[in-house]
């Protein structure tokens, strides 16, 4: 029987890609690398120091582990200037609709995030208190899709792998899902995340009830 949530963030309860994309740029063109959005979408759902990576293959330049970490650094201090402003509105659409229903009904709900930003966020968002517990990327050692997060989203809910469901944009994140033994709801299309039990554009006009009658066809 499902009794928990786990959300991820970026992607699913807020669009944050966006503001991922003008920090990475910015810095990138410190670099002179060049940095476009489409090369932006291999970056969702994936670790800080990974993501500075990809722009370095990119780029095709190679850094120290300590410069890294400076560029880092500098990037989410760009990062932070654009949360910083972020407005409540900007929650995607039904987020907070499906979460207050859900726990109305009962479920236990966690984020299980890779952001060390996360809190804040949630904090900008004004929906910290729909969540009973945060996993978030200052609690992990290893980014999904490993399945750390998720296992310690359902560990700090208190409850087993089986009994929670993972909400997630990126391949990574199913993945990671899986491997923590647990169904996974793919927000976005089919063809991004084959792996999915279930695969929903978004949250508009969808209750936790639809989900649950979806899985339980699924798994039939
Ligand atoms: C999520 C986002 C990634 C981001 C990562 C780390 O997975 O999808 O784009 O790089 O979190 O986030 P942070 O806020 O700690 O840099
Ligand atoms: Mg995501």
């Amino acid at each position: 029987e499902i009794k928990g949530l786990i959300f991820d963030l970026d992607g699913v309860i807020v669009d944050t890609a966006k503001y991922h994309f003008l920090a990475w740029k910015k810095l990138a063109q410190n670099l002179r690398i060049p940095f476009t959005e489409s090369d932006n979408e291999r970056l969702k759902g994936v670790s800080r120091l990974r993501s500075f990576e990809i722009i370095l293959e990119i780029g095709g330049l190679t850094m120290s582990e300590e410069e890294k970490e400076k560029c880092c650094t500098e990037k989410n201090n760009l990062y932070l200037e654009y949360i910083y402003q972020l407005k409540s509105d900007e929650i995607l659409p039904g987020v907070r609709k499906f979460l207050s229903d859900a726990r109305e009904k009962g479920y236990k709900i966690a984020l299980g995030s890779g952001s060390r930003n996360a809190k804040l966020i949630l904090e900008k968002l004004e929906i910290t208190d729909l969540f009973d517990v945060i996993a978030d990327g200052t609690i992990i050692s290893q980014a999904k899709p490993d399945p750390e997060i998720f296992i310690k989203g359902a560990k700090l809910l208190e409850l087993p792998a089986e009994s929670c469901i993972v909400f997630e944009d990126a391949a990574a994140g199913i993945e990671g899902a899986h491997a923590a033994g647990m169904y996974a709801v793919g927000i976005g299309t089919a063809e991004n995340l084959p792996k999915a039990e279930i695969i929903l554009p978004g949250l508009k006009g969808i209750t936790i009830k639809d989900i649950i009658n979806k899985l339980q066809i699924h798994i039939k």
